[in-house]
């Protein structure tokens, strides 16, 4: 059994919906799966064997949303090492904006500088592309799950 930590940004709920299906999907499996809108330092740290799952949209222009940011500041400013950390980035965005799902690759990028360990590719979600986020995103988890769980 493996533990997943949540850590959404969203704006307007598609990345909240996003983190729910999954972990409720992960739960169904047998995993324990806890989703956080509002992540602190203090979250992550009381489970420092979870696997992070970064659940976040783009905003503004390439910025990341309000909810997800305190922790993304908190991470910079205290920088706390993870090497026994792996992590996975779900980004959702919308091609047509210039900094195409920019949160994702800054949560992403700051996770590789703390010296975390990512689990396979990222995940990008063009709104342009899907109108259904959750199941591309219980695609992916699906398969890098088998992977993880062979
Ligand atoms: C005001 C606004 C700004 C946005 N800025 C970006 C952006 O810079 N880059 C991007 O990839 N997507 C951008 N998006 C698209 C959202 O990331 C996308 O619609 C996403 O699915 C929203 O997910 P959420 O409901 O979890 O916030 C923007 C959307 C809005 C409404």
């Amino acid at each position: 059994m493996a533990r997943f930590l949540f850590l959404v940004g969203s704006v307007y709920g598609n990345s909240s919906s996003v983190a729910e299906e999954c972990s409720e999907w992960l739960r169904s499996r047998g995993h324990a799966a806890e989703v956080f809108n509002t992540a602190s330092l203090q979250d992550l740290a009381s489970d420092p064997e979870a696997i992070l799952m970064v659940c976040t949209s783009t905003t503004g222009d390439g910025e990341l949303p309000d909810n997800i940011y305190p922790l993304y500041q908190a991470l910079r400013e205290e920088f706390p090492l993870m090497p026994e950390r792996r992590y996975a980035v779900i980004a959702l965005g919308d091609s047509s904006y210039e900094r195409f799902a920019d949160a994702g690759k800054q949560m992403d990028e700051l996770l590789t500088e703390l010296q975390a360990r990512r689990i396979g590719e990222p995940l990008f979600v063009d709104a342009c592309e899907t109108a259904d986020p959750e199941g591309e995103a219980l695609a992916w988890l699906k398969e890098w799950m088998a992977e993880l769980e062979a």
